[in-house]
């Protein structure tokens, strides 16, 4: 790999950019920005493997917003904060938005250029390491987006991580469940084990032996003693994916070995300790999956501790364009091409889209965006879905239901256009309806609510729909 790494510089004082342009330039290719406007545009069109960027900018966006920004749509890239305050607080902050390194603008510019050159070459050799080990050279665990759906995920994966139990993940098909399982372990069990099964790729007689293992001879074809994946994960974190395709039986199985923490090879009498965690995973309705028998009740409570549930894509329109730049960024990079710009057009034209495949429907459009040059939308069949009741229909459902149908509708024939005809920029959208910023953050918000107590409620199954509390 002969080409030169490439960073970005970003400083209002052009005296510091000339300095370690002349320091620097041999050996990397430098872009520079001298607001912090300039250098969010240069993020958004070119792919840089290092930011080094002063906090004080003077006028507009400061260098933790830049951060800030930068981040949420680029989790892993480096970015050092140079900066002459060199006050502890600052320092502090910095580290806290998730800074690599504090670099004070020393007057002994030598010394600056080797702890520069030092901190780059560790940080980029860290960042090509993971992702080559994250498989297929694609950087891993980047959580993007910055709505309110996805900040309550967020904390939804912190609580459940912090507790000690199993973790059910649900959410649509291709919302992030995967993802969610890894920065679940990337936060409860870091440099342990990952290990995770596709419970949809084995038989019922096999997947007992593929999660708890078997002795030899424990059934015919059991040539060779197999240890399962509860025991293989030893301290870390085992990922079920697609748990209602297991059958009962084992199902009652994963339900001990979670609730006492121990389990049997099969054809084995002794008890082995389970030390990880666990999290499970399914794109199923869970009143339905209960009411079709392919969750157990006994098991679904278990892991319901801390349900963590994945918002599908449409009810955060705001990380669109974010999600959009993310891949078209990643997706030319892989492909050696530059970053192509999303522009205005394209971009209401992917935010007013219903999403049914989530995010990875979106991946795979902007792929083929980078890929061809052209935006080409998938189907829009799903995008009527029935609703709205008539009035007399309405009047006779129970309060909660009620409303959030109201809601749903208000949301589909309104806010969600408008929010869509701006590109998913809620400042824009808010300015358009007459309220102020934090008026539409509240209302999405409310929308979000009505959904979540209204799914809670389905939750339960059997009795007690009638409780407004
Ligand atoms: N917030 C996000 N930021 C970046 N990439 C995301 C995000 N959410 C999902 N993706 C990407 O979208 C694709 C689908 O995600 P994932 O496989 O985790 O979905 P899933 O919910 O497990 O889907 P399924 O139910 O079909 O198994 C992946 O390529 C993943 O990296
Ligand atoms: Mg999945």
């Amino acid at each position: 790999m002969s080409e030169k790494l490439r960073i970005l510089i970003v400083d209002d004082d052009t005296t510091f950019l000339e300095d370690i342009s002349f320091m620097l330039r041999d050996r990397y290719e430098l872009g520079f920005a001298k607001s912090g406007a300039e250098a969010l545009a240069a993020f958004r069109s070119v792919s840089w493997d290092a930011v080094l960027l002063d906090i004080d900018l003077g006028r507009g966006i400061d260098g933790f917003g830049v951060l800030d920004a930068m981040h949420a749509e680029e989790p892993d890239l480096p970015v050092f904060m140079v900066t002459r305050d060199t006050s502890s607080a600052s320092a502090a902050t910095a580290f806290k938005k998730g800074a690599v390194d504090y670099i004070d603008k020393r007057p002994d510019l030598a010394d600056l250029e080797r702890k520069i050159t030092r901190a780059l070459r560790e940080r980029i050799l860290e960042r090509i390491a993971r992702e080559l080990s994250a498989g297929a050279g694609r950087a891993q665990g980047g959580m993007i987006g910055k709505s309110g759906p996805m900040a309550a995920l967020r904390r939804a994966i912190a609580a459940a991580a912090r507790s000690k139990g199993p973790v059910l993940v649900t959410g649509e098909t291709g919302t992030g469940k995967e993802l969610v399982a890894r920065e679940f372990h990337r936060l409860a069990a870091p440099g342990k084990p990952f290990v995770a099964v596709n419970c949809a790729a084995f038989t019922k007689e096999l997947i007992g032996s593929e999660l708890f293992g078997h002795e030899k001879g424990a059934f015919t074809g059991a040539v060779e003693r197999h240890i399962g994946k509860f025991e293989l994960v030893a301290d870390g974190v085992l990922f079920l994916d697609e748990i209602t395709e297991i059958d009962s039986g084992s199902q009652a199985k994963l339900l001990r070995a979670v609730d006492q923490m121990e389990f049997e090879r099969i054809g084995g009498g002794r008890s082995i300790r389970f030390r990880g965690r666990l999290i499970a995973s399914t794109n199923r309705a869970i009143p339905e999956a209960l009411k079709k028998g392919v969750l157990r009740e006994d098991l679904y409570y278990r892991l319901n501790a801390f349900p963590v549930a994945v918002p599908p894509l449409r009810d955060r329109i705001e990380d669109i364009p974010l999600l959009a730049r993310y891949f078209a960024r990643r997706t030319a990079r892989d492909l050696g091409m530059p970053t192509p710009e999303l522009n205005a057009e394209m971009l209401r034209t992917l935010c007013g889209h219903d999403w049914p495949g989530n995010v990875r429907e979106l991946e795979r459009v902007v792929e083929r965006l980078v890929g061809q040059g052209e935006l080409i939308m998938p189907d829009e069949l799903s995008e009527e879905r029935p609703d709205a009741s008539s009035t007399q229909d309405l009047l006779r459902l129970p309060y909660l239901e009620a409303r959030d149908t109201v809601m749903r509708e208000f949301k589909r024939r309104y806010v969600r256009p408008v929010l869509a005809s701006c590109g998913g920029n809620v400042a824009e959208a808010a300015a358009r309806m007459g309220l102020s910023e934090w008026g539409l953050r509240k209302i999405l918000m409310e929308i979000e609510d009505s959904k979540q107590q209204r799914l809670r409620s389905a939750d339960i199954p059997g009795d007690a729909k009638n409780g407004l509390s």
